[in-house]
């Protein structure tokens, strides 16, 4: 049998996860590959510190930062996350030969092409399965099962926080601020969370995304991002009535040449089946020319889900050292990422107003002057004077939709515009 040496960087969330899925399913493992994997080294910060389903004691723990951790080992699993560090260390185990896996969103989206082009240099393998949507292999999909297509959209729920505070305003009527919370308290959020709600964490997996399924550089900077922070309950209530429901969408789609790749909140018809992805869940669902629709469904995120993709990757990497296959950056086309103002979307857009006659006429008159043509408006309350009116409209270019929002916003009948959010409807 093969013995493969593994030499981790990081012993969290994800490190521990690795570990304990090594260890419980390591005879099933040995005979499906008829591989030995054995962990040579663990690098962690402080060696002393009570590890989660795991018992340290028995483990290679060291904090020297190098003289050990590169001794004979065939593959580095990187979990410990930062960018710069990480960095550091995947460069030098590549330049050694030594084959990578990484669960680094953050490095990935950034660095991901060099790096990709440093493995191709010295002929081993970078795998990062993990760094999208934790236990769902998404990016093997695109790699490998759909590699025959072209794929024209991907639509994803990629962040489990959000899309668990999403799910708990909208089915026990919970504010965001609490809905946040609960999150943070059931382990979901970061501490501070602030790239899961501001839809950072799942722009850099969209990016990633969208460079392999599109085989073009996506900078992150690109990346149109709106989080989820000016999501009110009544824009989920009215998603509702209005035969929809809010989620964050991650989105890249191909279209005359172009790239569109934007996160921000959007309302999905019912019967879309993303619409159904609730909880901390989360979803993928693409379109190829040739597979058609397909969706993938799972967790996102946690120790065990994203350490089933870690060890997914450290196998094949156990196949890569036998083939002598290695990775290389498949960004071989140049898209350019449109500008989101000249991009066309469907809107929602909920104001307060005076309730009077010839209100609406002055509305619709200022959507029509910018080319906004309405597909449905309803007026949803009045009260003391005031209606609350939400409109629908069809699709529109982004930088007119704002133009009108500009000047409706000064107009005197309207108290405030309180939400304008996209609509991802086809029927439209
Ligand atoms: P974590 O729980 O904070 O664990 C980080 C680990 O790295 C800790 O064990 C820490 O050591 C170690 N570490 C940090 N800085 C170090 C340094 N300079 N030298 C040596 N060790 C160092 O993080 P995590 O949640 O497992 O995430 C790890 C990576 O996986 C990140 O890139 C993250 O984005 C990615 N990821 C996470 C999830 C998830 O669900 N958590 C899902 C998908 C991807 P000590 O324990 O000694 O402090
Ligand atoms: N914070 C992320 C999420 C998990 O909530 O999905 C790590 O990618």
């Amino acid at each position: 049998m093969k013995k493969i040496n593994i030499g981790i960087i990081g012993l969290g969330t994800v490190g521990s996860g690795v570990v304990a899925l090594l260890h419980q399913n390591s005879e099933m493992i040995s005979r499906r590959t008829n591989c030995e994997l054995t962990i040579k080294s663990i690098l962690v910060n402080d060696i002393t510190r009570k590890r989660e389903h795991i018992n340290e004691k028995y483990l290679p723990l060291i904090t020297d930062k190098e003289s050990v951790l590169f001794d004979d080992i065939q593959i580095l699993v990187e979990v410990m996350g930062t960018i710069d560090k990480a960095r550091y260390y995947i460069e030098k185990a590549l330049k050694k030969g030594i084959h990578v896996v990484t669960a680094n969103k953050d490095l990935m989206a950034k660095y991901g092409g060099e790096l990709l082009n440093l493995a191709e240099k010295y002929k081993v393998s970078l795998s990062f399965e993990a760094s999208v949507c934790g236990g769902i292999p998404i990016i093997d999909m695109i790699k490998t099962s759909f590699q025959g297509n072209r794929i024209s959209s991907i639509l994803g729920i990629l962040n489990g926080t959000t899309n668990y505070i999403l799910t708990l305003m909208e089915e026990k009527n919970v504010p965001f601020k609490s809905a946040l919370k609960q999150a943070q308290k059931l382990g979901y959020a970061e501490s501070n969370p602030a790239n899961d709600i501001e839809g950072v964490d799942a722009a850099r997996k969209i990016a990633i995304l969208a460079s392999m399924a599109f085989n073009t550089k996506v900078p992150i900077e690109k990346v149109h991002v709106e989080g989820i922070t000016k999501v009110d309950i009544q824009d989920i209530l009215y998603a509702k009535d209005l035969g929809y429901r809010i989620k964050l969408l991650g989105m890249a789609k191909e279209k005359d040449g172009f790239l569109k790749v934007q996160v921000n909140p959007v309302f999905i018809p019912l019967s879309h089946p993303l619409a159904n992805i609730n909880d901390v869940y989360n979803g993928v669902y693409l379109e190829g020319d040739f597979f058609g629709p397909s969706m993938v469904y799972g967790l996102g995120a946690g120790s065990f889900p994203t350490a089933s993709s870690i060890v997914g990757d450290i196998i094949a990497a156990s196949k890569a050292i036998d083939n002598k296959t290695y990775s290389w950056c498949t960004c071989f086309r140049d898209l350019k990422i449109r500008d989101v103002m000249e991009t066309h979307s469907n809107f929602y857009i909920r104001m307060t107003v005076n309730d009077k006659p010839g209100v609406l006429a002055s509305i619709s008159s200022i959507l029509g002057s910018h080319d906004v043509s309405i597909y449905s408006v309803v007026q949803k309350k009045s009260h003391e004077g005031h209606a609350e009116l939400v409109i629908i409209t069809h699709k529109v270019q982004e930088a007119s939709m704002y133009d009108s929002i500009t000047v409706l916003s000064s107009l005197s009948v309207i108290n405030k515009i309180e939400s304008i959010i996209r609509v991802e409807d086809e029927e439209q």
